[in-house]
């Protein structure tokens, strides 16, 4: 089964591609659009070893290069982005005119930094992604965000640059440590908690299933979570109206968890965002805008897929993050809290006593 969804954008609406087996379809778009004639792969040695086959059906028939980054954030950065930049330039030198586009071949961090190169490069390239982790596949891939990080912070540098499609396949997340793994759970429940009430349902009925990455239940999750995502990026692509907002849920406490437990190893991105939806859930009872079955029930979807409900942290260091944050104005900051399962109300003014209460429900 193919799903086809579509980033209805104004200008430059673009195709994502759902399915087992997807990216064996990329050759044929790349020849029907025209796309260019010479692709430059960034991707990563990992990736490429698990999946040699795959990637080999991926590029048939197209002439390439690949370029492998470093894993972790090392490869979002100036220097990464400046050295592949050098190699799309080496690639000019022939005399045969090539007409390069990148494929993003990877988790967020790939897709990221190509992304952002795909977008400086000649001031445009076209690019295409595949991402092969689960945080990639439902939201990093879709929405035209790149970046890179500076010294100061993360994704400090970056454009809204769309791609020319997305093929996401499902195969490639069979190899993928289940620890990243969860990273992608945490933001497929999130999409279920602000959106889809039918969705939340499902991840909770069929949690084992889903789990065990069983190939029917992943397709149906991701491709749900990207119709989610690619709607909301439709009607606001550069982030003005303010809908792209929702999309932090449990996000503004997760950074700042995550901010002040780095030196932990066991703690990322995932773990972040599902104690950060507790505490929204938890500061939404408290303000009465949802019952606390709500947050239980939730509570309940975080448990199950193994991802964190309580954690060790100092408190005043998480507030100390928190109000660095740039939406904390005057003592109180905007954030995204729950009404019903699968609905949400941006308030702008919580207050800081309040985050510290939620704070301290789910602290070990
Ligand atoms: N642009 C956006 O809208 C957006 C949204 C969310 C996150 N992000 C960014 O995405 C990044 C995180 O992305 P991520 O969680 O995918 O991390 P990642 O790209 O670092 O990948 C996680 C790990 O999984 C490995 N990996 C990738 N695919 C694999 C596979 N199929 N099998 C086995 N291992 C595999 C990678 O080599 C890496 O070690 C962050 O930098 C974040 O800022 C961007
Ligand atoms: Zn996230």
């Amino acid at each position: 089964m193919m799903y086809k969804i579509i980033v209805n954008l104004k200008t430059d609406p673009y195709p994502i591609f759902i399915g087992r087996g997807v990216s064996e379809k990329l050759p044929r778009f790349l020849a029907d659009k025209d796309i260019g004639n010479y692709a430059v792969v960034i991707t990563q040695r990992k990736i490429v070893s698990l999946h040699k086959g795959r990637i080999g059906c991926l590029l048939k028939g197209i002439p390439y290069r690949i370029v492998y980054v470093p894993q972790g954030e090392t490869a979002k950065s100036q220097e990464w982005a400046f050295r592949i930049i050098e190699t799309l330039l080496s690639e000019n030198k022939g005399v045969l005119k090539k007409r390069i586009f990148l494929v993003c071949l990877g988790g967020g961090v790939v897709g990221d930094v190509g992304g952002f190169i795909a977008s400086i490069y000649k001031r445009g390239i076209p690019f295409i992604q595949v991402p092969t982790t689960l945080l990639a596949q439902v939201d990093a891939s879709i929405g035209g965000k790149t970046a890179i990080n500076v010294r100061q912070a993360k994704n400090m540098v970056g454009t809204f640059y769309q791609p020319q499609a997305v093929f996401i396949d499902p195969e490639f997340i069979t190899t993928l440590p289940k620890r990243e793994l969860r990273q992608g759970f945490a933001e497929v429940i999130k999409y279920a908690a602000i959106k889809d009430k039918d969705l939340f349902t499902f991840l909770d009925k069929n949690s084992s299933e889903i789990q065990k990455l069983v190939p029917r239940y992943l397709e149906k999750i991701i491709t749900r979570c990207a119709q989610i995502k690619a709607e909301i990026v439709s009607c606001d692509e550069k982030e003005k109206k303010g809908l792209r907002t929702i999309l932090n849920f449990g996000h503004t406490i997760g950074h700042a968890l995550e901010a002040a437990l780095c030196y932990r190893r066991d703690f990322h991105h995932g773990e972040g965002v599902a104690l950060g939806m507790i505490c929204a859930a938890g500061i939404s009872v408290k303000l009465g805008l949802c019952s606390q079955s709500v947050a239980e029930k939730l509570a309940d979807l975080i448990k199950k897929y193994s991802l964190p409900v309580t954690a060790r942290f100092d408190t005043q260091k998480v507030l100390a993050s928190l109000t660095y944050d740039k939406k904390f104005v005057r003592g109180s900051i905007r954030m995204v809290l729950l009404t019903f399962v699968g609905k949400t109300r941006v308030c702008s003014r919580i207050n800081l006593a309040d985050i510290k209460k939620s704070l301290l429900k789910i602290k070990q």
